[in-house]
């Protein structure tokens, strides 16, 4: 069995968890390749998926539902009734519609979904002074991942059904004002010029091409708030502004207490 695991990770937990899961698959002597579509040039060439069985997909959550630059690129590619599944990483603070939105996009593209499953990870404002399970993904979400990738390696090897997801019954317009509100409401990065070497990571590994090395800022409509120029800059050398008013905000508007945060785990759904 030939299997493609196809993520996006602009600060690196999706791309833990898609190692992990292909190290499990591995283990079990399936073939397995990885496509990292984090660049700007990588999600413009084609993956032939003639050349799998079937194929996993990782992406965080941003907003509620995949990075929006993913669902777009989702748009491009066909399944053919191929079998599939998907996990989502995310900072344990809401993952809103995530499941059913990618099931109701890749059915669309004519996939055919057998399991998902989301996992707790850092989030990425830790970067900008959150505070949320700045050591996750643990061994608990490792071993979660190892057991989807034998779940997943089932169902992809029998007659399996399609996995049932509920929907949450939020409109997708109401995510999408909810996503223009945020991210216009989130600062975008910036250099402190004086102390760069000028190597120019930050722009040529911003995955939607808005930083500019010269300026030492992005285009703020294209920057999508990834903070992969911020978590990748050697120099460190790019900030953001603090984002720690904010988190608080969140906790109260999400009741997010200690007590939630403790219970809250990685989980799959088939
Ligand atoms: C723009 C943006 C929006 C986010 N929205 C959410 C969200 O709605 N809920 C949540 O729990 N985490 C959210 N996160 C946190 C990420 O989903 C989480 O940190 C993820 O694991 C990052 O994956 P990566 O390290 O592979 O980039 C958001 C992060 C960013 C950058």
């Amino acid at each position: 069995m030939n299997v493609a695991i196809i993520y996006f990770s602009p600060t690196g937990s999706t791309a833990r968890i898609a190692k992990e899961v292909h190290d499990t698959l591995k283990e079990t002597a399936v073939d397995v390749e990885e496509h990292d579509i984090t660049s700007y040039s990588d999600r413009q060439k084609i993956i032939d998926l003639k050349n799998y069985n079937a194929i996993v997909f990782g992406f965080p959550i941003y907003y509620w539902r995949a990075p929006r630059v993913i669902r777009n690129w989702l748009k491009s590619i066909n399944g053919e009734g191929k079998k599939c599944a998907t996990f989502f990483t995310y900072g344990g603070v809401n993952i809103g519609a995530a499941h059913y939105n990618m099931k109701t996009i890749l059915n669309q593209q004519d996939f055919f979904l057998v399991a998902s499953a989301e996992f707790i990870c850092s989030h990425t404002y830790n970067l900008a002074g959150w505070d949320i399970f700045k050591n996750r993904p643990n061994h608990e979400d490792y071993e979660i991942a190892r057991e989807f990738a034998l779940k997943i390696l089932q169902k992809f090897t029998t007659n399996a059904p399609e996995v049932e997801i509920t929907n949450p019954d939020i409109k997708e317009e109401q995510l999408d004002t909810m996503e223009t509100a945020m991210k216009r409401a989130t600062s975008a990065p910036f250099r402190d010029v004086e102390h760069c070497s000028m190597c120019r990571t930050c722009e040529t590994s911003c995955p939607v091409h808005a930083m500019n090395a010269e300026k030492g800022k992005p285009n703020r409509k294209l920057c999508i708030r990834c903070l992969r120029c911020l978590a990748n800059c050697p120099d460190k050398v790019i900030t953001i502004d603090d984002m720690s008013a904010r988190f608080q905000y969140i906790k109260k508007i999400t009741h997010l207490n200690d007590e939630k945060l403790r219970t809250l785990k990685s989980k799959i759904y088939l």
